[in-house]
């Protein structure tokens, strides 16, 4: 492709805005921003020189190689199909459907049209994320036996998209919007899939009619075992701190993501012993210069449709073993699934 690619961008919320920058600063041409509220629609399709729509439909009549989907969880899936069915490449973001249902529609329609797919799984593209997935590659830690995370998301303020609060929009709370990061991460952390998921939820944000604690214990197909916790606690005021460790046979590793700008990787092992504080990560330029150059390329790309279809999967599973107070095997309960491992 000689020419810049033409990419529009479904959702000008705290997303649409990043990616946005992201795709202007590679270069390419941010030609159409939708979004049901005119105003932010406008005011972003300004900084860019684009047109506003009210709805994604009108925006792809415009002719688009790219679409970005940065809206709320349940109307991704209806935006996902629209671009597909017109061949237009898709970056969304996480979860990228809320039933697996939809999610398997979706990966048939994006193979029958010859589609792109990408999922904004960020966390992959984190520096600290990329040190240690080359650290567990290269044999360092040998075997890993437990992996720990616990994430402890920001109070929803005023501020907050009021959405995140509303389960027909958001398709669940801390496990939904947060927790899926880590399910990925560990998955890509050691290649490995998850094959049982034990869980409990908690929702006690009168606020909110979504879960805001979620634990999980997962077993991996390698012989890891990892417990996961999210909370978002109804006290305003509580700060966003993301901590997570891994623990192998001959090194551990330990990392803090207070935010994308600071984040600390410290490794534990007689050998390979140190600590490293990152303040200048841009985790979606990284993650959309992936998307771009797939597009342009017209190579595979990584993390797919698959991979957030195992993600979304594992929450589902969380939230059914939270119901019925039972371990669910993923196999069983994903299904149509390539494990790997
Ligand atoms: N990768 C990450 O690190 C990260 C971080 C935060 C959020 N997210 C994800 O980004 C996505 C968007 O979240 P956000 O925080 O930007 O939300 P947001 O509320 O800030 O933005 C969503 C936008 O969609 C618009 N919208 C709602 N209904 C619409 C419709 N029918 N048609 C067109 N526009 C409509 C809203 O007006 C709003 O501007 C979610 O999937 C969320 O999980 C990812």
């Amino acid at each position: 492709m000689n020419r810049k690619i033409r990419i529009g961008i479904a959702g000008a919320g705290q997303m649409g805005i990043a990616h946005a920058q992201a795709f202007a600063a590679h270069g390419a041409d941010i030609v159409g921003i939708a979004d049901s509220h005119a105003e932010r629609a406008k005011n972003l399709a300004q900084t860019f020189g684009a047109a506003a729509f009210g709805s994604v439909a009108q925006l792809l009549e415009m002719g688009l190689d790219g679409l970005s989907i940065c809206l709320p969880h349940s109307l991704h899936f209806d935006a996902a199909m629209k671009a597909a069915e017109n061949r237009v490449a898709l970056l969304i973001e996480k979860p990228h459907c809320v039933t697996l249902d939809e999610s398997r529609a979706l990966r048939a329609a994006c193979t029958r049209h010859g589609v792109v797919a990408m999922a904004g799984f960020t966390h992959r593209f984190l520096a600290t994320s990329r040190r240690l997935k080359a650290a567990i590659s290269s044999g360092r830690f040998g075997r890993i036996d437990l992996a720990v995370d616990r994430l402890i998301a920001g109070s929803l303020t005023a501020a907050t998209p009021t959405w995140y609060r509303q389960r027909t929009l958001a398709g669940g709370g801390i496990a939904m919007i947060g927790m899926i990061h880590s399910i990925d991460r560990l998955r890509w952390l050691l290649d490995s899939e998850i094959t049982s998921v034990t869980a409990l939820t908690r929702q006690s944000d009168s606020t909110a009619d979504v879960e805001n604690t979620a634990l999980a214990l997962l077993e991996f197909a390698n012989g890891t075992q990892a417990s996961l916790i999210a909370h978002r606690s109804p006290v305003a005021g509580h700060e966003r701190a993301h901590h997570y460790e891994i623990f192998g046979e001959h090194l551990n590793a330990s990392c803090a993501i207070g935010s994308f700008a600071h984040q600390q990787l410290r490794f534990v092992g007689s050998a390979d012993a140190g600590c490293e504080t990152v303040t200048d990560d841009q985790p979606f330029l990284t993650e959309i210069q992936e998307f771009t150059s797939a597009l342009v390329s017209g190579k595979s790309v990584s993390p797919d449709l698959m991979d957030a279809e195992i993600a979304l999967g594992v929450v589902l599973a969380i939230y059914e073993s939270a119901k019925t107070r039972q371990p669910i095997s993923t196999r069983e309960f994903i299904g149509d699934l390539s494990i790997k491992k």
